[in-house]
């Protein structure tokens, strides 16, 4: 590995989005963590907006209305959809953390937000992987089904303002993940699969820890606005979020990632149905 490089962290992290192949992904998301711990960028760099990030020919994507949302985990192609479900999830959170620091660079930021966001693009890559060898150990692969593009509408949503993006993706949509990842870990189990739960176990503790960056910087970011963020977070998720938040709440996992209960349990304004 080079000891310094020429290029900004905004261009690395535009790189990673960029990459097709999902290992080369996964290998540049993982040395962009890297570079950035051991300080070898020019600096934060300019903003880079990238439109759509680099996927491979396969998975199809389709609508996510077009997916079938029951899977039957009793069987091994009902666990097999799961994982390759999660497999994409995983590749989509690795770009949403990389459009995050490329798309909202700002060398007057904390360096901390940087640290925080390179963390969680590593860990991502590192979930893809995990779910990746989980699908091998069932001699499939991730492109053998289709996949739906939902969360990355998500992050075209709400490209124009950092708020708006971290109200959304990590206050509604990853601590979602939150929500249904042990009861998932439980269907798993009772179908005697402990290898995937087991999987999904390591999954979850992360992104508990991501949800609390999530919120962190949100909290942080409000401020410097002189916003109220308990005002300001049911306001933006009214505004850019066209679903509903759904109960049950993983109310434990939650309090680990520091979301006050009022948020989403009795939120100022309306911010969707929550129950
Ligand atoms: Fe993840
Ligand atoms: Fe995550």
């Amino acid at each position: 590995m080079q000891n310094s490089t020429d290029i900004s962290l905004s261009e690395a992290a535009v790189a990673v989005l960029r990459a097709r192949d999902p290992l080369e992904k996964v290998r540049l998301a993982e040395e962009m963590n890297e570079n950035w711990c051991e300080r070898r960028y020019s600096g934060i760099g300019a903003p880079i907006a990238v439109s759509r990030p680099g996927r491979p020919p396969r998975p199809e994507l389709l609508r996510p209305r077009d997916m079938p949302n029951r899977r039957n985990l009793q069987s091994e192609s009902g666990r097999i959809a799961l994982m390759h479900a999660l497999a994409h999830i995983e590749l989509n959170a690795i770009d949403l953390a990389c459009d995050l620091i490329a798309r909202f660079a700002d060398a007057e930021r904390s360096e901390e937000f940087y640290s925080d966001w390179c963390r969680v693009a590593a860990e991502e890559a590192e979930h893809f992987l995990l779910l990746n060898e989980a699908l091998a150990r069932h001699g499939a692969a991730y492109g053998d089904l289709p996949a739906h593009d939902g969360l990355w509408e998500a992050a075209a949503d709400t490209a124009d303002e950092i708020l708006a993006r971290l109200a959304v993706v990590p206050l509604v949509l990853e601590v979602r993940g939150l929500d249904v990842t042990p009861p998932m870990a439980a269907r798993l189990r009772d179908a005697g699969d402990e290898a995937n739960a087991l999987v999904l176990d390591r999954i979850y503790e992360d992104e508990i820890g991501h949800v609390a960056i999530g919120f962190r910087w949100f909290d942080v970011v409000c401020r410097e606005q002189n916003l109220d963020p308990s005002e300001t977070w049911p306001a933006l998720v009214a505004k850019y979020y066209k679903g509903r938040l759904k109960a049950p709440f993983n109310l434990d996992a939650r309090d680990r990632a520091g979301i006050p209960r009022g948020y989403y349990l009795e939120p100022k304004g309306n911010p969707g149905e929550s129950s």
